[in-house]
């Protein structure tokens, strides 16, 4: 190494020492000990380093010029904020305080990541978006209209059981289902309608490795004239292919909910070769009950919808075996995506 550079290095060591020395001091007399060491004028350590900068040649002083100049002064200003710091009689009591800088940044920033869940919705609105769904959106606080009564859910169904339901108070309830935003848009707009909604729900359940009280459904709603349960199929089949790869396969067994029929439920392989399969959510042709509900005539238009737990998409997709990790906020867990 150069004397030059030797003697840059030599003053980084330096200045890190006599500026932390006179940030310790606790009395005047500790600081004047540190005053002497660092910068006396006969023995204290910038004298050495000036010397030593004094008998570089030229080309190394011009090297070294600047950073000497800046080191000095520096030093000579944590000296005298030093000094300044004892003058206050509070500032004796707490130094360390004093001392700390709240305003400096920090030495280790941490960027996060974007939730897993979020990254999948993000991704569920990008796949759906390219097979011509748009975004719609509803409240998560529900009327028991837009939740049950037009889902053709009468009030004597069992899904209705307040023990079954997150009610607010006597008309309004936690959504337990993002079918409830078919219900808005189809109120809002004549068809055809192609939509999806992402969103939470909510719905009493005991918290194991598969259920918890709020999660996240993706709804899916198409009506047109001569829409049929294979344009279902097949909307699902190729959304479950590009979102989790061209192998996996989805579906169908025959269900029953208030607002399609024929009700499915959806399936897909969880792992194809061990014959697994996964239970995603449910779909079906649009009741003609919940087009009477919204002004549709069911005799010029048909539809399919569908709801999917996107939590379970998540899960495939990264190979998650249990839902409470996505919301313990255990940053070992969520640092993984
Ligand atoms: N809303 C149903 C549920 O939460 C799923 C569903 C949506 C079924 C759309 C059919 C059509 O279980």
């Amino acid at each position: 190494m150069s004397d030059a550079a030797q003697l840059l290095a030599d003053l980084e060591v330096f200045e890190r020492e006599a500026i932390a020395a006179f940030e310790r001091a606790r009395t005047a007399e500790e600081l004047e000990a540190a005053r002497v060491e660092f910068v006396g004028q006969r023995r204290g350590k910038f004298r050495q380093l000036e010397e030593r900068f004094r008998a570089l040649p030229p080309d190394g002083k011009r090297q070294c010029g600047r950073r000497f100049n800046e080191c000095r002064q520096r030093v000579r200003a944590a000296l005298e904020s030093a000094r300044a710091r004892l003058a206050q009689p509070q500032a004796k009591a707490e130094p360390r305080a004093a001392a700390f800088d709240f305003t400096a940044p920090s030495l280790r920033i941490r960027r996060g990541t974007v939730h897993p869940l979020t990254q999948t919705i993000e991704e569920l609105i990008d796949v759906f978006g390219r097979l011509g769904f748009r975004l719609a959106d509803g409240p998560e606080v529900e009327d028991e209209w837009h939740n049950f009564e037009a889902l053709n859910i009468p009030p004597e169904h069992p899904a209705r059981d307040p023990n079954d339901n997150f009610y607010i108070d006597g008309q309004r309830l936690l959504r337990s289902q993002t079918s409830t935003v078919q219900i808005r848009v189809m109120e809002k707009q004549p068809p055809p309608v192609r939509i999806i909604a992402i969103g939470r729900v909510y719905r009493p359940d005991v918290h194991d490795a598969t259920h918890f009280s709020m999660f996240h459904q993706i709804e899916g709603l198409y009506v047109d004239r001569h829409v049929t349960l294979a344009h279902l199929k097949t909307v699902l089949r190729q959304f479950a292919q590009a979102f989790l790869g061209p192998e996996v396969q989805i579906r169908f067994r025959p269900s029953f909910f208030p607002f399609t029929e024929p009700s499915v439920e959806v399936d897909m392989s969880w792992d194809v070769r061990g014959g697994q399969w996964v239970e995603l959510g449910g779909a079906g042709m649009v009741d003609p009950n919940v087009f009477r509900a919204v002004g549709y005539d069911p005799e010029q238009y048909s539809g399919f919808a569908f709801g999917l737990g996107v939590e379970r998409l998540c899960m495939r997709r990264h190979g998650i075996n249990d839902i409470r990790l996505f919301f313990e906020n255990d940053v070992r867990f969520l640092r993984q995506f």
